[in-house]
Parts: C-alpha cells; sequence; structure tokens
C-alpha cells in the first residue's frame, strides 16, 4: 500500500527547554528563519505526502496560524518589492493538506499518536517527531517509505551515538541486513551501563503499520 499519510506529534510540553517554551510551542523556534515544524512539514512533501496530521495542544494555536493563510499579511506583502516573501508565505499556506487533532492531556508520544487513529485508518503512515528537525540530501521520511516498500514492515530511523550517550536515549538491537538497512526486534529506553544492545539510538521518525493500534 503506497504511504500517503504523516503525522507529527507536537503536543509536548517541552519542559527541556524552558523557559524558551513557556508561551512559545518548541515545534515553533525558529531555525534560521524558519519555525522547526515549517522543515519536518517540507521534508514529509519532498517524501511526496500529502496528507498531515499535526497533532497539538493547548498553547499552540499558532502552529494552525503558521499554515493558514494569513490576509493582512499577504495584502500588505502585494506592493512592490515584497514579491518574493509574499510567495513564500503563499507557498506555506499551500505546501500540504494539513489537518490538526488535539491530544487533550499530554500523556506520552504513544497517546499522542493514538489521537491519529481516525486520520490513518488502516493506512501506514511516518511519524515525525515535531521538535526533531534532521537534515540531509535524503529525507529520512523518504527513507523510511523505500524501506516499507522494500521490506513491506514498520521501520524506524535510527543513529549511532557515542556508547557514554546510550543512557539518555535507547538502544535498538539491530541486525545488519544490507546496506544502511538493520533488523531491529527489540530495544531498552534508557539502558544502565551494560544494558545496551548496540550503539544504534533511535530518530525522531518512524513509520507505523495500522497494526501499531491492536
Ligand atoms: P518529547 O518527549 O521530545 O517532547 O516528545 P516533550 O514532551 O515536549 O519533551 P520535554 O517536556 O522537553 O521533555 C517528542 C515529540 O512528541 C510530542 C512533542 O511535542 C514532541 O514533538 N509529544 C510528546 C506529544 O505530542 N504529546 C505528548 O504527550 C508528549
Amino acid at each position: 500500500m503506497r504511504v500517503t499519510k504523516a503525522i507529527i506529534p507536537a503536543a509536548g510540553l517541552g519542559t527541556r527547554v524552558l523557559p524558551a517554551t513557556k508561551a512559545m510551542p518548541k515545534e515553533m523556534l525558529p531555525i534560521v528563519d524558519k519555525p522547526a515544524i515549517q522543515y519536518i512539514v517540507e521534508e514529509a512533501v519532498a517524501a511526496g505526502i500529502q496528507d498531515i496530521l499535526i497533532i497539538t495542544g493547548r498553547n499552540k494555536d499558532i502552529i494552525e496560524d503558521h499554515f493558514d493563510r494569513a490576509p493582512e499579511l499577504e495584502t500588505a506583502l502585494g506592493r512592490p518589492g515584497k514579491e518574493k516573501a509574499l510567495e513564500e508565505c503563499l507557498g506555506i499556506a499551500g505546501m500540504a493538506n494539513i489537518f490538526f487533532v488535539r491530544q487533550k492531556q499530554t500523556l506520552g508520544l504513544g497517546h499522542a499518536v493514538l489521537m491519529a487513529k481516525p486520520f490513518t485508518g488502516d493506512e501506514p503512515f511516518v511519524v515525525m517527531y515535531g521538535d526533531d528537525v534532521i537534515m540531509g540530501e535524503d529525507p529520512v521520511a523518504g527513507q523510511l517509505i523505500r524501506a516499507y516498500e522494500a521490506y513491506g514492515r514498520a521501520a524506524v530511523g535510527i543513529k549511532e551515538v557515542p556508547k557514554a550517550d546510550l543512557q539518555k536515549y535507547c538502544s535498538m538491537k539491530a541486525e545488519p541486513i544490507q546496506g544502511n538497512h538493520y533488523f531491529i526486534d527489540d530495544m531498552i529506553e534508557k539502558p544502565a551501563p551494560g544494558q545496551e544492545f548496540s550503539n544504534f539510538s533511535i530518530l525522531g521518525r518512524c513509520l507505523l503499520t495500522p497494526e501499531i493500534y491492536t
């Protein structure tokens, strides 16, 4: 089945980046000249995805505003010399079909994904953490879709991290298949020294199949 949907959980409280995130969603913090979540939507679009569900919560309305039309701004940018800025603003609003749902309580990432069930139905979908911007020539969302097409299974982006850092993240049990593909059938969250499976930890990208909900 072709992968046409992505979800972006963006309802977290961002407690690790306070006070920047007291009133500003972490996903809207700028990187150079764009909010983080715009890079993520662009990555999804570059992977051929047109339907994107952003999972938000209280105090996250500006995420919706960012991907909406802005008539007053557009009128102001209608003046000569502002063509590029106008084009950019219109481009953001027309980039993809973006849907929103609220996670009413921040009960964790798994709970946020559950909010997407009516949107994803019985289709596979990409999960892209709203605060994890990953730049690269071959965007991770596209790599995951190709892995799903090749193996017909759920897939997750992994990265090698120094052993000492694994305790902050997780460790994947990863057996090489070919190239940069590995078979993973176990993982450990925040392993104590000696409990690690490998130096591979997880990225904020995975491709899930509908079985995740069962
Ligand atoms: P994180 O654990 O990195 O985000 O979740 P957080 O909860 O904001 O982190 P702290 O408070 O700094 O520790 C990864 C992604 O999942 C979303 C977050 O918005 C982030 O984009 N998330 C997390 C939800 O949508 N809902 C949740 O209940 C938790």
